[in-house]
């Protein structure tokens, strides 16, 4: 379980005080109230479905290896992305009433907290977009410090835009930035490479080994830097230098065929054969790793979800590979449909993944079953009617849609008063997040049924009145069943309920159902990219 909560710490800004001074402040005391903090294990494989600042409060001081954050971005476009029907709208919040300032407060306070449950040996990856990076980059120099800044990766996560035939006057914004700070020096950071691209090869390594036929290159063995580096000086093949090697090293080689004099007097080098080339050492601009939504739709068909923020596995393979190892403790506080915790379990690593949306954390239970993590913990999802109220409409639409595993409606039939489908009869179902609910609403939904050719149906609700009871028996003389199905039945009597849905045997195993309200072919590609939050 989590450690307590960290007490709030509050240093009074004087009117002489800058942000930064402000911020270097706090960070005195938060270290100070750290070092009298007991260190724990925190616990992993959970999802936590709640507000991160508050969850990350809790979380003991130097207890995660690798954070990946993907927040909201900061953008004046309304990003909003339709799940349903047009009037359940889902908001990712970031239209911030108080402008940049506002952005860059809310996520001052969870960088500090980030930095608090960080080990020293451990790394952030900040993943934002150039609206917002550089205001971003300010603050989290405050944070973790300067000298604490690693890299600003350029993730090319879009194919090119063609904007100019709409009048655009900007190139095409086609990157994302990811902002990579440590906690300290010392931090976990493993090379990795990238394969050498085909025309580097031939054009590098143009030798070919007689005998063997293996192609090689003649790399420069003379010590960069000459004296000033401690590179050692000395005669060798009659050449004279300063040189990458020791003299034992150099005649080791030597004598294992591997330093090379074209012609005598001649600068000697090393064979550096290709087949036993690492690559291309890791740059800060990546352009190999595929969007989900690219051209090349059939390779990442597999791992689309429809979740419109939804990282490529690809990203997080290269980002947790980079910043920890097998075991190591991964962290993400936003983590939608759960790619991180997704690659995290599939790379050895243990996890914590926080959102706010049930919807969220309902899919990445499923994503997760799907690859075999078992005991998965979820804190935080609604289990009352008290709270179930309280869900946003597109929330409670999910919550019921993923209860029943039916799917969602598309647009279009939403619009005519069908609200989603029953898993495996796909009988039509409204659902109303209200009590009362009465006779007009039966007779519209009578008519939805009977127009889509159907002659059973359901409407989910708090309570019904005593006319909507009545028009049940009606319609049930002219042949149309309509399940009347509370809110609490689909808590506390699910079997029940589903076999009124028609599924007798209780719900279906999850991992063999499909992932009913993700289904991204109900959006046309259109929708997909007018919701890509990324693009300006
Ligand atoms: C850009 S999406 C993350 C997408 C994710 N990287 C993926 O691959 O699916 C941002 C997520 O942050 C969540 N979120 C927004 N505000 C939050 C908060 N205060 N606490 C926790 N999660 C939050 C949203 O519900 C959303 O799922």
């Amino acid at each position: 379980m989590p450690a307590r909560p960290v007490p709030k710490v509050r240093v009074k800004r004087d009117s002489t005080q800058t942000d930064g001074q402000l911020n270097r402040a706090r960070r005195v005391v938060r270290t100070s109230l750290d070092q009298l903090r007991p260190k724990s294990e925190v616990a992993t494989g959970v999802l936590y479905c709640e507000d991160n600042l508050k969850q990350l409060s809790m979380m003991p001081a130097e207890s995660v290896d690798l954070v990946y954050l993907d927040p909201p971005f900061f953008s004046n476009r309304q990003y909003e992305v339709i799940w349903g029907d047009e009037a359940e709208v889902r908001s990712f919040e970031d239209r911030w009433a108080g402008g940049i300032q506002v952005y860059v407060g809310w996520m001052r306070e969870r960088l500090m907290e980030i930095h608090r449950v960080l080990k020293p040996t451990g790394s952030v990856f900040l993943h934002c977009d150039p609206h917002a990076s550089h205001y971003l980059k300010v603050m989290i120099d405050e944070v973790f410090g300067m000298a604490n800044f690693v890299n600003e990766i350029v993730w090319k996560r879009s194919d090119a835009h063609n904007d100019y035939g709409q009048g655009a006057k900007h190139l095409g914004r086609i990157h994302d930035v990811i902002l990579l700070y440590r906690k300290a020096e010392g931090a976990t950071f493993n090379a990795l490479y990238t394969p050498l691209p085909d025309r580097t090869a031939e054009r590098w390594y143009r030798h070919v080994e007689e005998g063997t036929g293996r192609r090689y290159n003649l790399a420069d063995i003379t010590g960069p830097g000459g004296a000033a580096k401690g590179n050692p000086h000395y005669e060798f093949l009659g050449v004279t230098r300063y040189w990458r090697y020791s003299r034992e090293r150099m005649q080791e080689l030597y004598d294992a065929g591997l330093i090379v004099q074209t012609k005598p007097g001649r600068v000697p080098a090393q064979k550096r054969y290709l087949d036993e080339s690492k690559g291309v050492a890791l740059q800060d601009v990546w352009i190999d790793i595929e969007m989900l939504r690219g051209l090349n739709r059939s390779l990442t068909k597999q791992e689309r979800l429809g979740y419109p923020t939804q990282k490529p596995e690809a990203l997080l393979e290269r980002i947790l590979q980079l910043g920890s190892k097998e075991g190591d403790i991964v962290l993400d506080p936003f983590c939608g449909c759960g790619t991180t915790v997704s690659v995290a379990q599939q790379l050895k690593r243990r996890w914590i993944g926080i959102d706010i949306s049930p919807t969220a954390c309902n899919l990445m239970v499923r994503r997760l079953a799907k690859i075999g993590a078992v005991n998965v913990e979820v804190h935080g999802l609604p289990t009352t009617l008290d709270e179930l109220r309280e869900l946003k409409p597109f929330e409670f639409q999910n919550w019921v849609i993923d209860r029943i595993n039916g799917q969602q409606a598309s647009r279009q039939t939403g619009d005519k008063g069908i609200d989603g489908w029953t898993f495996f009869l796909h009988d039509p179902v409204q659902i109303k997040q209200s009590d009362h609910i009465g006779r007009e609403v039966l007779d519209g939904f009578e008519t939805a049924v009977e127009r889509e050719g159907k002659r059973t149906g359901a409407i989910v609700a708090f309570s019904f009145t005593r006319g909507a009871h009545e028009e049940v028996a009606r319609v049930k003389a002219k042949g149309i069943t309509i399940q009347l199905l509370t809110v609490a039945d689909l808590l506390d009597r699910l079997d029940w309920a589903m076999r009124q849905l028609g599924i007798s045997g209780g719900r279906p195993d999850l991992s063999l159902a499909p992932l009913p309200q993700f289904d991204a072919n109900r959006h046309t590609p259109n929708e997909l990219i007018a919701s890509d939050m990324r693009s300006a």
